[in-house]
């Protein structure tokens, strides 16, 4: 398995260039088995979740070419990406594909919608807590699906098609959302998805699926009514911005302090990190090609954060937060509300030097004068990144373990760092 080896306490100067989301970019891929016409996605990230995506999608029958050329096994290389689920071979989706992306769950809602039927394996991904899909399940069933368990598969069936419902979630989740909302655009008569989550990656696919022919009204708020049409056909749509790219990065300049540019990132994509950055004594400014992160000389303040729901703090954003704190003057507080069981990050940044105490869903970081270089492991996709921050400004050498973690979600990671003076390479196994 891959190792990442970085030498600390370099300054970061210089340009990022901002992928596309990943967050987008995998239910967009899914919304392509909404229509045998073709959906074309530009400024799609070359992220091993988006490979094995186009596996799964393969397996099901949808026919997907990169930049024109059909896409080898091995990851992708361009970032134009055109997807025609012409034909559905296969409503199954299996446990070996869908136990290592917990996304790939997501296919089940457009299956049903499209052929009438699936049957999808419960879903793995991250170890960061129990993730049920019951609101999933709660939605099929609101709109007319027939759902059972077994052996360890969802199996929905609407023989007599999808009705639009009224669909309540009891609490917000962005994937029961992309799973009520990519199921209702076909679905006879209206539906109105009420306390729907409002990250900016669910806008982006229901403006998709609008360019596609869905009539969605109230995108971007917590109510959506939408009106289910006959079919939806083809579209081009580029993948936003990637708002935890674009954090991670201003956590790591914040974080080894420097100047450096996040060419092609939104600043209203990702505000609640830029006040905390801004509590922090971090300087963040919208340029015109994208926002510049500085920080010079003065010590790093310490802030009281609560991961929420968008608009509020990101969850995928806590642990590099956590990172950043243990270099700050003072204690910091981080209190975990979305997911139970993650904090995995916190005995490796104690391996750093890191003095962290945890109590429940909360996190006290006293900051430390130093961290000290060690070797760590990745656990979970942020988690894992968290540690590269650490490391970016730990005296000596740091080595992670288990890096696959990290090119799930985030695009030549080193090659972006090295291109702004850090000094972090790939050590192959
Ligand atoms: C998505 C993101 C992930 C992010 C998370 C929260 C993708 C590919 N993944 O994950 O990066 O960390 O949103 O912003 O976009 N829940 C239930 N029942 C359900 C579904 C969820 O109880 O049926 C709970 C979860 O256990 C969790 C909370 O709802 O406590 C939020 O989870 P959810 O928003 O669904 O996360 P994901 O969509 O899996």
């Amino acid at each position: 398995m891959d190792r990442i080896r970085i030498r600390g306490g370099h300054r970061l100067n210089g340009e990022i260039h901002i992928s596309g989301a990943k967050n987008a970019a995998l239910p967009l891929m899914i919304a392509s088995l909404l229509t045998d016409d073709t959906l074309t996605l530009r400024n799609v990230p070359r992220l091993a979740d988006v490979a094995l995506l186009m596996r799964i999608l393969g397996n099901h029958g949808v026919d997907i070419s990169v930049d024109g050329k059909r896409a080898g096994m091995n990851g992708i290389q361009g970032d134009t990406m055109h997807l025609t689920a012409r034909t559905i071979v296969d409503t199954t989706a299996p446990y070996e594909m869908v136990s290592r992306m917990r996304a790939s769950f997501w296919v089940l809602g457009p299956l049903l919608a499209r052929c009438g039927q699936a049957r999808v394996s419960l879903p793995g991904g991250c170890a960061i807590g129990t993730r049920p899909v019951d609101m999933h399940l709660q939605a099929f069933e609101a709109l007319g699906a027939k759902v059972d368990i077994e052996a360890g598969y969802v199996l929905a069936s609407a023989p007599g098609g999808l009705k639009g419902a009224r669909i309540s979630f009891p609490k917000v989740s962005v994937g029961a959302t992309h799973a009520a909302l990519m199921t209702a655009v076909l679905a006879r008569g209206e539906s109105v998805i009420e306390n729907a989550a409002r990250e900016p990656e669910i806008t982006d696919v229901a403006h998709c699926l609008a360019a596609m022919g869905a009539q969605i009204e109230g995108i971007g708020t917590s109510t959506l009514h939408i009106q289910g049409v006959e079919r939806l056909h083809s579209a081009t749509h580029e993948v936003l911005p990637d708002r935890i790219e674009t954090g991670t990065y201003a956590m790591a300049v914040a974080m080894t302090g420097g100047d450096v540019q996040l060419i092609g990132a939104r600043q209203d994509l990702f505000d609640s990190v830029v006040d905390v950055l801004g509590q922090a004594g971090v300087a963040v400014q919208e340029t015109n090609r994208g926002v510049r992160i500085h920080r010079n000389g003065t010590g790093l303040q310490p802030v009281t954060v609560t991961t929420a729901p968008y608009p509020g703090f990101p969850t995928d954003m806590q642990a590099q937060l956590m990172a950043l704190m243990t270099r700050s003057e003072g204690v910091s507080t981080i209190t975990e509300t979305i997911f139970e069981n993650r904090f995995m990050h916190v005995q490796e940044l104690a391996r750093l030097g890191a003095d962290i105490s945890l109590d429940g869903d909360c996190a006290s970081v006293r900051g430390v004068e130093r961290l000290r270089g060690a070797e760590v492991m990745a656990t979970d996709l942020r988690a894992s990144v968290s540690l590269v921050i650490a490391g970016l400004a730990a005296e000596g050498e740091t080595t992670v373990h288990r890096v696959y973690h990290l090119d799930r979600g985030f695009e030549r990671l080193e090659k972006k760092l090295v291109a702004c003076g850090a000094e972090i390479e790939r050590l192959a196994s």
